[in-house]
């Protein structure tokens, strides 16, 4: 054992920051000319669902205090920063009339990034669907494609000359797995087939928004951000465990980064979906739609391995079809756990992102756009100063750290890292249950904000572009 310590560095203009999104953060999500989106409304009618009733009336307020907010982000070292345009605050049917509150808003916040110096990454969509879109099916209905595409091209038109950094959605996944297999989110629905009508047209919309803003010939870069979660087999020897882990793969995994990043679809996953009778409507032209219009940039959300094994028994023909009857999930008796989340963290998983990107997926530019520890009851941890003691949030951030550097120096093309999140913030069903912020925020005290340990921990390795390691 030494005392020893060295330094891991960066590459040059490395981003550093958070990941945050407009539902989750702003609140005033019933003023200012905001339409209702999915959650105001599924929480209009089932607040109960919601953790401690708390819904997205309120949430953390930036609405309001984004000024401030921006200014402790610089505080701690950030150069960049992810949040997103809620789409019913700009547009609040969906389509047609702009709401001006909103245009003001959000050129006001993006100034503010702009002149301290925060580069601004924004999302076109991060699950916050407008109502009068979901009435009408929602991203079942081909309708929407066009209506997202003509959304997207209004952003481009009113912020382009301040951001040039775009992301067109958020982990879309996220609203076909729990929209329409798990009912975590609305419309609660469970049928397979409804659920790939909603990824294939999911993918169709982000092309199109890609198209527009090509079409648009702005200084920028438009991309796509996934939450990858690689899928590790139990057995890498047994034919039937890498069966599985493969099928995961397609369904969560390459289900939208292989029509992202080139363009088309595996043909494993057209082969699954066509045997399983689970075509979607496809349009004359969507082919081309995807070949031309790949992203320019990925951002990986990464938070936990998938582990599967082959299915243990024949899947019941009188149940749904869901993706579980092509695979069990099976728990590595090695692994490490968030015991506060019941989430698996290794950490290793981010080097294997970084090696897929580079060897599969011709070494695009990416970055982490999300990754993070989310932890209930932190005010355990408050110490005499007044600030919480999050230790193991900074041993998280340190290890993935590594496993990044690691990947990067082998040469996989990764420009930032941004966590999960800034400030604790509402997490959609959970509410305000799990605290992943650099801030904690008190919700029972007008949401003030203070700083933890890991924010202060953040600064130094965001300032100084690189991280101390203690060597063993
Ligand atoms: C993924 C999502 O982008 C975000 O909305 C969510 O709150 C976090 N991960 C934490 O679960």
């Amino acid at each position: 054992m030494s005392n020893d310590k060295y330094n891991l560095s960066f590459p040059p203009n490395f981003l550093w920051g958070a990941a945050c999104s407009a539902t989750q953060t702003e609140g005033a999500s019933l003023e200012h000319g905001k339409g209702k989106n999915i959650w105001d409304y599924w929480y209009e009618i089932n607040p109960e669902k919601f953790f401690n009733n708390i819904g997205p009336k309120d949430t953390s307020n930036f609405y309001s205090m984004y000024k401030e907010d921006i200014k402790r982000m610089k505080e701690i070292g950030f150069n960049s920063f992810r949040t997103s345009i809620s789409w019913s605050r700009l547009i609040p049917d969906g389509r047609g009339e702009i709401n001006q509150e909103a245009v003001n808003f959000y050129n006001d916040v993006f100034d503010e990034f702009i002149n301290q110096d925060i580069t601004p990454i924004i999302c076109l969509f991060h699950f916050d669907m407008p109502l009068a879109m979901q009435n009408i099916g929602g991203w079942e209905n081909r309708e929407i494609v066009e209506a997202f595409a003509e959304y997207a091209e209004q952003c481009f038109s009113l912020f382009g000359h301040k951001i040039k950094y775009w992301t067109t959605f958020n982990e879309p996944i996220v609203p076909v797995e729990c929209g329409y297999l798990y009912e975590f989110h609305y419309p609660c629905v469970i049928d397979m087939k409804r659920a790939v009508q909603v990824a294939y047209n999911t993918a169709i919309a982000s092309a199109k928004a890609i198209e527009k803003y090509k079409s648009l010939k702005q200084d920028g870069k438009a991309g796509i951000i996934l939450n990858l979660t690689p899928s590790y087999p139990r057995d890498n020897e047994n034919p039937e465990d890498l069966k599985a882990a493969n099928i995961a793969d397609l369904l969560f995994n390459r289900s939208f980064l292989d029509p992202a990043v080139n363009g088309k679809y595996p043909e494993e996953l057209i082969s699954l979906i066509k045997e399983n009778d689970l075509i979607p409507v496809i349009s004359d032209g969507d082919e081309n739609i995807l070949l031309n219009n790949k992203v320019d940039f990925l951002g990986v959300n990464y938070y936990q391995p998938r582990r599967v094994k082959a299915p243990s028994k024949v899947w019941d023909s009188n149940k749904p079809l869901m993706p579980e009857a092509f695979f069990d999930y099976y728990q590595w008796p090695e692994r490490k756990m968030n015991k506060y989340r019941g989430w698996e963290i290794y950490e290793k998983g981010i080097y294997d992102i970084a090696m897929n990107i580079k060897n599969n997926y011709g070494n695009i530019p990416w970055y982490v756009s999300e990754n993070g520890m989310g932890v209930q009851e932190e005010e355990r941890f408050i110490n005499n100063e007044d600030i919480i003691e999050d230790d193991y949030r900074i041993e998280f951030i340190k290890e993935h750290l590594i496993w990044l550097h690691k990947g990067i120096s082998e040469g996989s093309n990764c420009f930032g890292y941004h966590i999960w999140t800034f400030m604790d913030n509402w997490s959609w069903l959970n509410g305000y249950k799990n605290r992943y912020g650099f801030f904690r925020v008190d919700i029972e005290n007008n949401f003030k904000r203070s700083i933890k340990k890991s924010g202060l921990w953040f600064k130094k390795v965001a300032e100084s572009n690189s991280l101390e390691i203690s060597a063993k």
